[in-house]
C-alpha cells in the first residue's frame, strides 16, 4: 500500500496558501525569542499546536522583518518631522500584524489611514479573526465606528477610523481591483497630499510583471496627478520585499520546490540579477531606489549587538547555506518626490543605514 498522497491546494488557493506560511514563520520566530510581536498569535488558529520553524527560516523572517521596521518606522518618524500624518498601504497583506504593532506604539498618532488588501478569502479570515480576538478589535476604535460589510467581490472589507481591510485581486486592471475599494474624489480613502507609503512583502512575486507594473502605475498616477489638491502632492515611498536571481542552479531548486506546491513566481522575471531590482520604481519615473539582500542586511545592517543576541538563540551550523538562501531575497525601496520640493534633501535619504563598523 502507497500511503494517500497529500493534495496540494491548486491555483490562486496555492498562492493564498503561502499567507499562512508567513504568519506560522512569523509565529515561530517569536516564540524563539527572535522577534517580540504580541499580536501573531491571534491570527494563527492552534497556534499552540504549531511546531518550530528551522532556524534558518527563523533567522530569515528575523532579518526581513528587522529591516522592514527600520524602513517603516524611517517612514513614520520622517513624516512626524514634517509634521504630518501618514497612510501605509499594505497590497498582500495577509495575516500581517504591522498595523497592530504601529497603533501601540510610540508613532501611533502620526498614521493617518493604515490600508490592507488581500484576495476575498484572506480578508474575510482576517476580518473574523480581528472580531474575535479582544487584543485585536480594541485597537481599531469604538466599535460604533467599525464596519465589516460583505462586497460585491465577496470578501469581507473593514472599515475603522485609521485601519481598513479591503478585498481586491490584484492582477485585475486597478480600475476594477482598488478604484472600487479605495474610492475616487471626496470619497476616496486615500489623501493624495500626505506621504504614503506602499508595502509589498511577498506578494509581487506570485503576479506578472505587467499586473504589478499596473499597480504601481495607478499608485504613481493617484500621487501625482493631484496638482489642484490643497497641500499639493504627497511623497510616495515603497518597499518590496521577495525572492530575485532564480535562474542559477539554486534558484532552480526554489522554483522547482515552489512548483511542486503548485506556485510559480512570474514576477521574478525581470530580476535576474542584483542591479537589476531598482529599475522596478525607476521605470515609473521614480526619484530613487535602492535594493539590499537579507545576506548584505544581516551582515552589515544589523546592529551587532542584536546579532549577537540572535546567535545565541539556536544553532546553526551552516552558515554557508544561510548566506546562499538569503542572496535570494531582497528588499528594494523607492520613493518619489512632488517635483520642486524643498522636502527632497530629508525624504530622499530614507532606507537602510549600515550598522557594521
Ligand atoms: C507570502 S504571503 C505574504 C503575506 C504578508 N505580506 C507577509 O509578508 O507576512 C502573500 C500574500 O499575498 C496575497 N496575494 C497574492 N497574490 C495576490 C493578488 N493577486 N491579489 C491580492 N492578494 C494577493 C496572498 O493571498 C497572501 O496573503
Amino acid at each position: 500500500m502507497f500511503p494517500p498522497r497529500t493534495r496540494m491546494p491548486e491555483g490562486d488557493a496555492a498562492i493564498r496558501a503561502t499567507d499562512n506560511d508567513a504568519a506560522l514563520a512569523r509565529l515561530s520566530a517569536v516564540r524563539k525569542g527572535y522577534l517580540t510581536d504580541p499580536f501573531i498569535t491571534a491570527f494563527v488558529p492552534r497556534a499552540h499546536l504549531e511546531p518550530p520553524r528551522p532556524p534558518l527560516i527563523n533567522i530569515g523572517t528575523y532579518v526581513r522583518s528587522e529591516a522592514l521596521d527600520e524602513l517603516v518606522n524611517g517612514w513614520l518618524s520622517l513624516s512626524q518631522q514634517e509634521g504630518v500624518q501618514c497612510q501605509i498601504v499594505s497590497l498582500g497583506a495577509g495575516s500581517d500584524t504591522r498595523f497592530w504593532r504601529i497603533a501601540t506604539g510610540p508613532a501611533r498618532d502620526v498614521l493617518a489611514r493604515y490600508v490592507e488588501i488581500d484576495f476575498p478569502e484572506i480578508t474575510t479570515k482576517k476580518a473574523m479573526a480581528i472580531r474575535k480576538s479582544k487584543d485585536l478589535s480594541s485597537v481599531l476604535g469604538a466599535p460604533e465606528n467599525v464596519s465589516l460589510d460583505r462586497k460585491a467581490n465577496g470578501g469581507t472589507t473593514l472599515y475603522a477610523p485609521v485601519y481598513n481591510l479591503l478585498a481586491a485581486d490584484l492582477r485585475t486592471p486597478p480600475a476594477e481591483s482598488l478604484v472600487p475599494v479605495l474610492g475616487s474624489g471626496p470619497e476616496a480613502l486615500l489623501a493624495p497630499h500626505l506621504p504614503t507609503l506602499l508595502i509589498f512583502e511577498c506578494v509581487l512575486v506570485y503576479m506578472t510583471p505587467q499586473a504589478s507594473e499596473a499597480v504601481v502605475q495607478w499608485f504613481t498616477d493617484y500621487f501625482s496627478n493631484n496638482q489642484s489638491i490643497p497641500g499639493g502632492r504627497g511623497v510616495l515611498g515603497s518597499i518590496v520585499y521577495e525572492m530575485f536571481a532564480l535562474g542559477d542552479q539554486f534558484g532552480k531548486v526554489m522554483v522547482n520546490n515552489l512548483k511542486a506546491r503548485n506556485i510559480t513566481l512570474p514576477g521574478a522575471e525581470p530580476y535576474p540579477t542584483f542591479d537589476s531590482l531598482p529599475s522596478r520604481f525607476l521605470r515609473h519615473g521614480w526619484d530613487v531606489a535602492k535594493a539590499l539582500t537579507l545576506k548584505d542586511i544581516r551582515r552589515e545592517y544589523i546592529d551587532p549587538s542584536e546579532l549577537a543576541r540572535v546567535s545565541h538563540l539556536e544553532m546553526l551550523d551552516e552558515i554557508e547555506e544561510l548566506e546562499l538562501v538569503l542572496a535570494h531575497y531582497a528588499i528594494t525601496w523607492g520613493i518619489k518626490l512632488p517635483p520642486g520640493a524643498e522636502l527632497k534633501a530629508r525624504w530622499q535619504n530614507w532606507g537602510l543605514k549600515r550598522k557594521a563598523v
